[in-house]
């Protein structure tokens, strides 16, 4: 197909970003227009740097959780010679319900249900969480390949093995992350970039993040601090784990993002 005769012009672009609003990641789609993610352009930045990513060029690369793709998009613009995006959950939620229904149930100081138990928010079907990842799809005509499935029931074998694995903001989300782990060990051929909410106290915990205790976030259950992350990956098979950002020094106990490497 020629790409050009595909490229959508500026109006077309900013209606589709519009229509497919809220969008999680902002993402630079060109001609000025960048999709309004609550994750903005500085702060994927600060990631970056905080993930110390060697060159992608011709490197294999699988983004797991992709949401609007900002990573999995960023990885074919390092010239990255495959790239897949692979999510389901926030694909199949349909944010300005859940937004709405958030709202709602904060202000009448209800607990916020995990969206896939509320009935009207979940479309694993109609994906309508997908928009935004099919807009920037289209607009910066990527060729990424794309899984609708979830991680930890899906065949992996069929997966296969990649370079370099993105493990990113999706590990707190699953109830078994040791299980969890060894997934991303056994599609992992070079290195998984594994990154998380942690909490800096002492010593090698997960603590029990439920009851929306994180961001009121009914879907976190777990927060590791740096030495139980690292002990993890290692009992999850990884045979060594670098520390890319580790806890802010300060006394007091407190929560941050952590970002480790994963080497099988
Ligand atoms: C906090 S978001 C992180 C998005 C992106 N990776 C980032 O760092 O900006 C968590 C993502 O993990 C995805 N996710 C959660 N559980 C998953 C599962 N079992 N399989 C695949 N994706 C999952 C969610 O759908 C969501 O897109």
């Amino acid at each position: 197909m020629d790409i050009l005769a595909d490229r959508l012009d500026l109006a077309t672009k900013q209606r589709l970003v519009d229509e497919a609003s809220p969008w999680h990641h902002s993402i630079d789609l060109g001609d000025g227009v960048v999709t309004p993610g609550g994750k903005t352009l500085h702060h994927h930045h600060d990631e970056l740097l905080r993930m110390r990513l060697p060159p992608l060029a011709g490197k294999s690369v699988l983004d797991i959780g992709a949401w609007d793709g900002y990573y999995t998009f960023m990885a074919e613009g390092a010239a990255a010679s495959r790239v897949v995006a692979l999510d389901h959950y926030a694909w199949s939620v349909d944010y300005k319900k859940a937004t709405d229904y958030a709202e709602r149930e904060r202000v009448a100081g209800r607990p916020i249900r995990a969206f896939h138990t509320v009935p009207g928010l979940w479309d694993p079907v109609g994906l309508p969480g997908k928009r935004g990842f099919d807009v920037a799809s289209r607009a910066l005509n990527s060729r990424a390949e794309v899984i609708v499935a979830d991680f930890m029931t899906m065949d992996l074998a069929a997966l296969g093995t990649f370079d370099v694995v993105f493990f990113l903001g999706v590990v707190y989300h699953l109830e078994e992350p040791l299980r969890a782990l060894r997934r991303v060990r056994q599609v992992t051929r070079g290195f998984a970039v594994i990154e998380s909410e942690a909490v800096s106290v002492p010593g090698p915990f997960w603590k029990f993040a439920g009851h929306a205790q994180v961001n009121h976030d009914p879907t976190i259950w777990w927060v590791p601090t740096v030495e139980g992350l690292r002990d993890m990956c290692l009992a999850a098979g990884f045979a060594d784990v670098v520390v890319t950002a580790g806890p802010p020094q300060t006394e007091e106990p407190t929560h941050y993002r952590i970002v480790v490497h994963a080497m099988p």
